[in-house]
Parts: C-alpha cells; sequence; structure tokens
C-alpha cells in the first residue's frame, strides 16, 4: 500500500529521481530515453542550469503573491516576452496554471465576449471528436474522447462535436484532395443545424496531440474554418497546450496554416516542466470587447500570474530563442519522421505521421483494409512496455480514436534538444518493439 495515489491503482511505477538532457534516471540507476518531454512538455531538456538559476533567484526576491491584490515583474515580463512570440493581434497574456484552467477560461471568455456585444445566447462551444482539451468538466465537455467522457456524462455540458481530419480514416471513406475538406464543411453543417445565435465558439487542436498524435490537416483546413467561423460570427480557439511554444517547429502550431485565431491557448512547453503553467493568449478584438465593456472578469484562480512560474516561463522562453530551438525542432522533427517512416516496412505499422515534434506511429492489424487489431490484444501496451524495457519512453495514444472503441497508436514528442543519436537509439528500440509485439499478437 503506498500513500499516494497515482493514476493506476496496481502499478508499479519506476520511481525517478534525476533528469538530464533528454534523459531520466530511476532510483535503481536506470536510465530512460524521454521520447516524450514527459507527455509533449519538457524541451529545453532536464536539469537546465538556467532554468534553476532563474527559479532559484525568483524564489529568493518573491515566490508568490496573489493576482487580485498586486502585479509581479515576473508576470509582466513573461506576458511581454510571450506577446512577440504569438501571431500579431494576440498580444494579451492571461497567465494559468495548466492546460485545462487555460481552454476552460477561453470558454468562459468566448461567453463572455459575446455577453459583451449583447450576444447573451452564444455560449456552447463546437468541437470535434478525436480531441483533447482538458479534464475539467468544461474542458471535458469540449473534449471528443469517447473513454474519458464517459464515466461523466451526466456532468458535461451539450456541446456539438464535428468529425476530425483524420485524412488516413476519413470520416467521410473520401481522400484528399478530391474531399473538399469535407470534414472542414462538416463545422459549417453543425453551425446551421445548432444555429449559430447559440454558438460562441470553434476550438481546435492545430495538430491533434494524444487522441490521435501527429495527425495534421491539410493546408486549407484552418483557412476555411477560419471563413466559417466569421461568417457566423464565432471564435476561433487554437488550443495549443501541446503545439504551442514551438513543438511543430514554428513558435505556434496554427502558423502553419497562415490563420490567426482569436485566442490561443497554450501550457506544457511554456514552462518546460519546470513549474506549472499555462496562459491564454487573446486576440485585440476580444480583448477590447471586454476592456471596453464591463472591464472586468469574474473569474480567476489562486495561483494566476504566480511569480515563480512566472520567471520560469520567461527563462525557458529566453534559452529557446538563444539555443534556436524552435528551429531545432523543426530540424530534427523532420529527420525523426523520415526515420519512422522507415517502421512502415512492418506490417503492422499503417500510419507514421506528424508535425515538428509531435508525431505519431498507428498500429494495424490488416495495412490494406487498415483493419485495428482488438482492443484486448493491447498492441499499444505492448509496444510501450516493450520500448520500455528496452529504456526507451514512448507515450500511449490514446486507444478508441477510430470509433471510440478500437485504435493503437502511440505519440513521440521528444525535447527539442533531441540529437540524431537520440533519434537512432529511439527508432532502435521501437523496431526490436514491433517485432516482439509481433511474435506475441498474430498478424493476419
Ligand atoms: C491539447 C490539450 N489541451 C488541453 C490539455 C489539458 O492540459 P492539462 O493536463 O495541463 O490540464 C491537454 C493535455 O494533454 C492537451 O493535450
Amino acid at each position: 500500500m503506498r500513500a499516494q495515489v497515482l493514476r493506476d491503482f496496481t502499478k508499479e511505477y519506476p520511481v525517478i529521481v534525476q533528469g538530464r538532457g533528454a534523459f531520466l534516471y530511476d532510483r535503481a540507476g536506470r536510465e530512460y530515453l524521454d521520447a516524450v518531454g514527459g507527455i509533449a512538455v519538457v524541451n529545453v531538456g532536464h536539469g537546465v542550469p538556467e532554468i534553476i538559476a532563474a527559479m532559484r533567484e525568483q524564489a529568493e526576491s518573491v515566490a508568490f503573491v496573489h493576482g487580485g491584490s498586486f502585479a509581479n515583474e515576473a508576470a509582466m515580463a513573461l506576458s511581454e516576452e510571450l506577446a512577440t512570440w504569438a501571431p500579431a493581434g494576440l498580444g494579451h497574456v492571461l497567465l494559468l496554471s495548466g492546460g485545462s484552467e487555460a481552454t476552460e477560461t477561453a470558454m468562459k471568455l468566448a461567453h463572455q465576449y459575446h455577453r459583451e456585444r449583447g450576444k447573451e445566447g452564444k455560449y456552447r462551444i463546437v468541437s470535434r471528436w478525436i480531441s483533447y482539451h482538458g479534464n475539467t468538466i468544461g474542458a471535458l465537455s469540449m473534449s471528443g474522447r469517447t473513454a474519458w467522457r464517459r464515466e461523466f456524462t451526466p456532468y458535461l455540458q451539450n456541446f456539438p462535436k464535428i468529425h476530425p481530419p483524420y485524412c488516413y480514416r476519413c470520416p467521410y471513406g473520401k481522400s484528399y484532395p478530391g474531399c473538399g475538406i469535407a470534414c472542414a464543411e462538416d463545422l459549417e453543417r453543425v453551425i446551421t443545424l445548432e444555429g449559430a445565435d447559440g454558438i460562441a465558439a470553434f476550438i481546435a487542436e492545430p495538430v491533434i496531440g494524444t487522441s490521435a498524435a501527429g495527425v495534421t490537416p491539410p493546408p486549407e483546413y484552418y483557412p476555411r474554418i477560419r471563413e466559417i467561423c466569421d461568417t457566423h460570427d464565432i471564435l476561433f480557439i487554437a488550443d495549443e497546450v501541446i503545439t504551442g511554444i514551438g513543438r511543430t517547429g514554428k513558435n505556434f502550431g496554427i502558423e502553419h496554416w497562415g490563420v490567426v485565431p482569436d485566442m490561443i491557448t497554450t501550457a506544457k512547453a511554456l514552462s518546460s516542466g519546470y513549474a506549472p503553467l499555462a496562459a491564454v493568449l487573446l486576440h485585440d478584438r476580444v480583448y477590447d470587447a471586454i476592456a471596453t465593456g464591463s472591464g472586468h472578469m469574474t473569474q480567476g484562480f489562486t495561483y494566476s500570474g504566480h511569480p515563480l512560474c512566472s520567471a520560469v516561463g520567461l527563462a525557458v522562453l529566453k534559452y529557446l530563442k538563444a539555443h534556436d530551438l524552435v528551429a531545432n525542432a523543426a530540424r530534427i522533427g523532420r529527420t525523426l519522421l523520415s526515420r519512422l517512416e522507415t517502421l512502415q516496412r512492418f506490417p503492422i505499422v499503417g500510419d507514421v505521421r506528424g508535425t515538428g515534434l509531435i508525431l505519431g506511429v498507428e498500429f494495424v492489424a490488416d495495412r490494406a483494409t487498415k483493419r485495428p487489431f482488438p482492443p484486448a490484444a493491447g498492441v499499444t501496451r505492448r509496444v510501450v512496455e516493450a520500448a520500455l524495457g528496452d529504456g526507451v519512453m514512448v507515450v500511449p495514444g490514446m486507444g478508441g480514436m477510430i470509433d471510440g472503441v478500437a485504435g493503437d497508436h502511440i505519440q513521440i514528442s521528444p525535447p527539442y534538444i533531441f540529437s540524431e543519436a537520440n533519434v537512432e537509439q529511439l527508432v532502435h528500440a521501437l523496431e526490436t518493439a514491433i517485432q516482439k509485439v509481433m511474435r506475441e499478437v498474430p498478424v493476419s
């Protein structure tokens, strides 16, 4: 019996005692290559002295003040720096502690934006199936993740969902480019059916994270989404909790489509995991509607704008810039993707995809028909465990991305300092893991 409650009550977790660069070390001295950056969090690497020094310096001046009473220099400096990272117009920064806080806050701000303009009825948020926006009730209501929603259905808001831009398994049975981006047009259909006067915003992950790692929509997708949102006076929220702060090889993932959202939520990489930290970036039009309206937000958290966490965030942004690590995420991401593509010589590897350093490998029982393995075969778990046995940590993608039940994939999202040697170690471990799983689970 252990005192700490962990997610799986029966599992024995390795106890990590040290992190250095792209590696973690457990109590028994075992080394793990962190090929997931925790879970798309760590970007500058573990144990970076500059970040630790910034944290100590801030703790020595002031670790905490409450944002309801005081401003603080660390939060002000981080906000100014983060504004320079953002697409034009998104220079207003609300600092928070985690991704779910950020998306839930964006949800409420979307409603406030419309309320301030006399459109009280616009409060529902449209999102996509095969998505994750967080675990609090508002965030989970927006999340299209069947397995995590099921137990909590009585609490959830009735928010509409559209199909995801999952080209490998097009929900319409079409293929790009002949599809006419039916998955984006679906937004127009749902808005018309539900009534635009009840809808505040559409939220999406620019590149899908843990729900179907690495799924990247075609070039026309977000421009069309933006157009539909504008037509119906609906805000577009880019949930960049995973894709933000350089993970896709650009500051924000949505920049790959040249589209400017009304709000961006970001978290994980903002602090590289050295402290809990998140942000909502507001476009001028959202900020101004509130500033010239009530001038007040009826929401807040104890740790919003936390000085210590802000100092960490600022140190991380400076470190990323000083070492040109966003460019490295793009460069090493291309190398990693092309090396992972070689895994397609194994019959159980159906799809390899991703942008920058958010990548996924999908497993199938039959590559010709894309038939998935039965969930009971535990293919994802087996691959992850085999790689871990070889000292390489990858993350199990959320099962059920095909129909809410079936579907196997892994997520790969390493720190931006990942090297060619790290790539080779990862690919070798996956080759071995896949071969082991093919022996254990018969392929038809
Ligand atoms: C896209 C996205 N949004 C929101 C969240 C929720 O973030 P957190 O776990 O920090 O609450 C996550 C977490 O994985 C995420 O991937």
